[in-house]
């Protein structure tokens, strides 16, 4: 039938994601300075445009006293951004433990945390606890923020437990929720103590979106097998009521990125990078640094493929960009430690007086540095072991329009779905794989790199972030002008 559109009007549009798109770090009693988050989640929501939209999360700081709120309130008011406060307590058990060390490797296959089991599952229920405390301080402030009429869109897998608490506020608000990770399959969600009270909060929502349509069908098998509902090709049912689960893959503000490459800055940085690795192919690696990210894996394959081909050593740099991330848990820690010890072998066994095979850098570049460097590289490299979507490949395609580069892309990535066709899919585990496919990547002649690139090109700039936003609050608003004609009827 017709499709209602209600993009004509700008509406109102609360997002709620656990980080800000920025973060705050502190100058004095009442002094804050915002800097832009990182992250895949930040990425796509800043490219939406069309709405009125205000941001409600955690700044990513603990502020224990009143100055200090007020003047970090009043500082992001101007971004539109409203604080949710959390106490370095509940950050702990909440962001480090219930969603960092929980949530996040079992969504990504890792499994629950093996080492000290027992220990684990003792503070399991008390960071659950916390979990549900924080989703609840974030529900008070979208409450406080509400207006009628507004859709409240909640995001990731740290506001599980969000879209109940909404609801049993306001039955009458839309909700929507969208997961950025995978969802797995129901065989690794039911190994989660807490696995019915969050399938459960998640069906409060109206709309529940994921990247991939096996991501959405991996939940509605979970609702199936642990709940017993009834899943339909809409979604899922519960006693009458109807919660829609749908797949939208998310995209990038192409046009962005695009244009930055013609920025004075950009260039400038493109010139520097080009006279420093003249005469050498130049692979590139932009990643948090994530166990999800197959870092290791990735440099290993590097490393397979300099010792079978002596005659490319020297010729070929792999720079490796990783930004630490979540920098208080454990495993995160261990992995920085893990990737450093093998950079160095590496460096030490195949460096020279002059030169280095890998150049890893912990950091983040700014926007500038990183199109300039998506843009004069000959290959990039994204080998996740598991990824909700994985934006980095949509940047590297919209910068490379002049030079046409290959993307050697992991196929446990949701981008391996839309990008599949252009891209080298490999699995990152398969280290002779990944070094064979890093040879075919630089030998690969100019119109092959033309065809592919061009093919993943035309995706990117045709599925974009705004376009993601839009259909899925579009599909919010039908969907609940569908369920009030079913009551009525
Ligand atoms: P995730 O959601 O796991 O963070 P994505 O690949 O979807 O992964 O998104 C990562 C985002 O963060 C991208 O927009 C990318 O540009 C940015 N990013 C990641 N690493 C860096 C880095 N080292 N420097 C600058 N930006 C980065
Ligand atoms: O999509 C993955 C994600 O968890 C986002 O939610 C988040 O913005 C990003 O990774 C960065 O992680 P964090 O917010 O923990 O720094």
């Amino acid at each position: 039938g017709e499709r209602l559109d209600f993009r004509a009007s700008k509406q109102r549009l609360l997002v709620v994601a656990n980080r800000l798109p920025v973060s705050a770090v502190r100058h004095g009693e009442d002094s804050w300075q915002l800097e832009m988050s990182v992250g895949g989640l930040v990425t796509a929501l800043l490219g939406v445009k069309e709405f009125d939209t205000r941001w409600i999360g955690w700044a990513g700081v603990n502020v224990p006293d009143e100055i200090g709120q007020k003047a970090l309130a009043k500082a992001l008011d101007e971004k539109r951004c409203i604080p949710v406060f959390l106490d370095e307590e509940v950050v702990h058990q909440y962001y480090n433990g219930y969603c960092n060390n929980i949530l996040w490797p079992l969504f990504h296959y890792i499994g629950l945390p093996q080492e000290d089991r027992l220990a684990t599952t003792r503070s399991f229920q008390s960071q659950f606890d916390a979990y549900k405390k924080a989703n609840q301080l974030f529900a008070d402030v979208v409450n406080e923020h509400y207006e009628e009429g507004d859709v409240v869109w909640c995001h990731d897998y740290h506001l599980m437990f969000l879209p109940k608490c909404l609801k049993e506020r306001n039955s009458k608000m839309k909700v929507g929720w969208f997961l950025h990770t995978p969802f797995p399959s129901s065989e690794i969600h039911r190994m989660l103590p807490s696995r019915l009270e969050l399938l459960r909060s998640v069906l409060a929502a109206d709309l529940v979106g994921f990247h991939t349509y096996d991501y959405a069908r991996h939940f509605v098998s979970a609702c199936t097998r642990i709940l017993g509902l009834e899943g339909t090709p809409e979604g899922v049912e519960d006693q009458g009521k109807l919660t829609r689960i749908a797949a939208f893959p998310v995209g990038i503000d192409s046009e962005r990125f695009i244009k930055a490459l013609e920025l004075p800055e950009v260039q400038d940085h493109m010139k520097v990078l080009k006279q420093r690795f003249a005469g050498r192919k130049v692979m590139l690696g932009v990643d948090r640094l994530d166990m999800i990210k197959g870092i290791p894996q990735k440099i290993l394959a590097f490393e397979k493929f300099l010792e079978e081909n002596p005659n490319w050593r020297n010729k070929v740099v792999l720079l490796q960009i990783a930004v630490p991330t979540r920098t208080d848990v454990p495993e995160y820690q261990k992995l920085t430690s893990q990737v450093h010890e093998i950079v160095g072998r590496i460096n030490g066994r195949f460096g020279s007086l002059t030169a280095v095979p890998i150049h890893h850098l912990d950091r983040s570049l700014d926007f500038h540095e990183l199109c300039a460097l998506y843009a004069v590289t000959d290959v990039a490299l994204v080998t996740s072991l598991r990824d909700g979507m994985n934006l980095v490949s949509y940047e590297y395609v919209a910068c490379q329009e002049s030079k046409k580069g290959v993307l050697i892309l992991s196929e446990f990535a949701g981008a391996a779905q839309s990008l599949g066709a252009g891209a080298i899919l490999v699995n990152p585990w398969n280290v002779t794989e990944v070094a064979y496919s890093i040879g075919y990547a630089l030998n690969m002649p100019a119109d092959e790199r033309e065809k592919r690139h061009h093919h993943n090109f035309k995706h990117v700039i045709s599925h974009t972030a705004q376009e993601w936003a839009a259909t899925f609050v579009s599909e919010l608003n039908v969907t609940i002008v569908e369920a009030q004609l079913r009551t009525r009827q």
